[in-house]
């Protein structure tokens, strides 16, 4: 047996519990190997149905290894191996798609008998769902009924979508990029979804929801983010009414640039958290997530409860949420922290 094959059947061996509970609920899609914590430092195999996706990031992989890897899985449950070398890509930039979904070879998979659909070509790293936060999914579904959601930084909207499932009254997602967007309306009507209990918002995060926190929205001017000129007039945006929703869902990507502000959840998370704070009902609910690295758990708690605290809305309680075990981490530093706040 090759080290590669050892190193599949040891995860393979490690997840056959959760992998069993997860068949019974109809999902099919999980991570099968997590290179960071299983040996492997920067290859990661997500299973999406009948795809498995194997991407590595430092380097390429030989061929020896990529063979090992399709016998593998062809063997357990006869998935088709699609592969991509990330190792030369140029990291710490959201990036939309370059290709429209229609051109992209897609696959549809399950979770919780919910259907994805998951492009394999698609620009940016992940396919279409993230796996790390089904935990985040489950308990949004089991908690949404008959109440407001905003779905921030909504990508294909799955986490604002299981609470429409879960029978929200009615589902705001939110997200620059109408490519997402789209990917998010396709998997809504496999899933049979009322057009009507959805809305679709392409904005950019800070003018969006700026005006339903009812705060103003800055007007100086910036300079270009790509070529560092200066910009006297800022691009127009959707005029939107003030709004406070039963329930925030906030999961914006690490980092991201733009004329109307950045996103930095190493540095200034407060700025991405207190408009959606004031975009919450007194009593309701806002869902955060940060899957920087290098931010610990509890600094980023202590910043959570500090800038909830000025804002004037402080934080009731607070449920922490991990990565169920297809992640697996030793020392319970999880890269991605989630946490529900009743505030
Ligand atoms: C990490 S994904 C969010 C994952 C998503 N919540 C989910 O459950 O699958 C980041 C998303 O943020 C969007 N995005 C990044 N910067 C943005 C901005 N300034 N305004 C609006 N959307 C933004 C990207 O288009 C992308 O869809």
């Amino acid at each position: 047996m090759s080290d590669m094959t050892e190193s599949l059947d040891r995860a393979w061996q490690h997840r056959e519990p959760l992998v069993a509970s997860l068949a019974a609920e109809e999902t099919d899609s999980y991570r099968l190997f997590h290179g960071a914590t299983e040996g492997c430092p920067g290859l990661n195999i997500d299973r999406y149905g009948g795809l498995v996706f194997v991407q590595s990031f430092y380097e390429e992989l030989n061929e020896p290894s990529r063979r090992d890897i399709g016998a593998f899985f062809e063997e357990r449950f006869g998935g088709e191996m699609i592969y991509k070398d990330r190792s030369r890509r140029e990291h710490g930039k959201e990036q939309d798609s370059s290709r429209s979904p229609s051109e992209n070879r897609e696959f549809i998979c399950r979770e919780g008998g919910t259907k994805y659909v998951v492009y394999p070509d698609h620009k940016g790293l992940d396919p279409g769902l993230f796996l790390d936060t089904r935990a985040a999914r489950r308990v949004i579904r089991e908690r949404a009924c008959g109440q407001t959601v905003l779905n921030l930084f909504a990508y294909t909207c799955s986490l604002g979508m299981s609470a429409q499932l879960g029978g929200a009254r009615e589902v705001t997602h939110l997200d620059f990029s109408r490519t997402h967007l789209d990917m998010g309306r396709r998997n809504a009507s496999l899933n049979g979804l009322d057009e009507e209990g959805a809305k679709y918002i392409v904005s950019d995060y800070f003018p969006a929801i700026r005006q339903f926190a009812g705060l103003p929205i800055k007007s100086r001017s910036r300079p270009d983010p790509r070529s560092g000129k200066k910009q006297f007039h800022l691009p127009s945006f959707p005029s939107l009414q003030k709004e406070q929703f039963d329930q925030v869902l906030l999961d914006p990507p690490p980092w991201s640039k733009t004329f109307f502000g950045t996103v930095d959840l190493t540095n200034d998370y407060q700025s991405v958290f207190k408009p959606a704070l004031l975009a919450t009902k007194p009593g309701g609910v806002l869902f955060c997530t940060n899957n920087v690295a290098k931010v610990t758990l509890e600094d980023w708690r202590g910043m959570l409860f500090r800038c909830a605290e000025k804002a004037g809305r402080p934080i009731r309680e607070c449920e922490f949420l991990t990565p169920e075990s297809d992640f697996p981490s030793p020392d319970d530093q999880q890269p991605l922290k989630m946490v529900s706040l009743l505030v």
